[in-house]
């Protein structure tokens, strides 16, 4: 029975009685966030891809905790430059950890990073299936709506996908609506919108449009929590 807590952005933990895993933790310098880097206390942090709004303080917070980052390979040998605990993995791989089994997709986005002014490159941008106590949370990271979601969703039994709304750099509303239909999850968490102007969207405006799907849209606020 996975806890999932919205922290902002598109940062999530998702937690039972032994592991919290969270997932893009984006907090100092998000205006969503709904606590600070030094007040989580992940087993593993998953980054999707290398944009600053996604690996955010998964440094510090590895550091502090012995978290282990679990990302591209790319990713992951740069955060191991810097003396992280990591694990490497890309898409379409799996694995089993002790915290649960991670199994990273295809998205369709960028995946850099700045770096003392230079623009580095840190692999292909993912998604992540996560499961956890029997029950899969598909974190889309950020991306544009593509076909396969079909395919994530025959294969897999998911019961939360959580995908971005919030338009510009990733799917907005609509596309985000043909994407539950392709994945066919039991609930759907929007993700990615209102943190700034060009990403404004309404939540409601997408769970209106879900109204007909099987799927029930949850909408957290920064800081709430849903079980499944
Ligand atoms: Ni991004
Ligand atoms: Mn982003």
């Amino acid at each position: 029975m996975p806890k999932i807590t919205f922290l902002g952005h598109s940062c999530f933990t998702v937690e039972n009685d032994q592991h919290n895993v969270i997932i893009d933790p984006f907090l100092t310098g998000n205006p969503q966030a709904a606590v600070k880097a030094d007040d989580v206390n992940p087993d593993a942090i998953i980054l999707t891809h290398g944009h600053a709004d996604h690996v955010g303080d998964a440094i510090p917070i590895s550091k502090r905790t012995g978290a282990l980052i679990v990302s591209n390979f790319e990713i992951s040998t740069w955060v191991g430059q810097k003396e992280a605990n990591t694990h490497p993995m890309h898409i379409g791989g799996s694995r089993q950890f002790d915290f649960g089994k991670v199994k990273f997709t295809q998205a369709f986005h960028g995946s850099s990073f700045e770096e003392n002014g230079n623009l580095i490159y840190l692999g292909m941008p993912m998604g992540v299936l996560l499961t956890m106590g029997g029950k899969t949370v598909y974190h889309a990271g950020d991306t544009g709506l593509f076909g396969d979601m079909r395919l994530i969703g025959e294969m897999n039994d998911i019961s939360v996908a959580i995908l971005p709304i919030g338009d510009n750099f990733t799917m907005g509303i609509d596309d985000a609506v043909k994407a539950v239909e392709f994945l066919q999850p039991q609930f759907v968490i929007p993700m990615h919108y209102n943190t700034w102007e060009p990403i404004n969207a309404d939540p409601q405006e997408f769970a209106d449009k879900l109204k007909h799907s099987t799927a029930k849209a949850v909408i957290l606020k920064s800081g709430e929590s849903f079980s499944v």
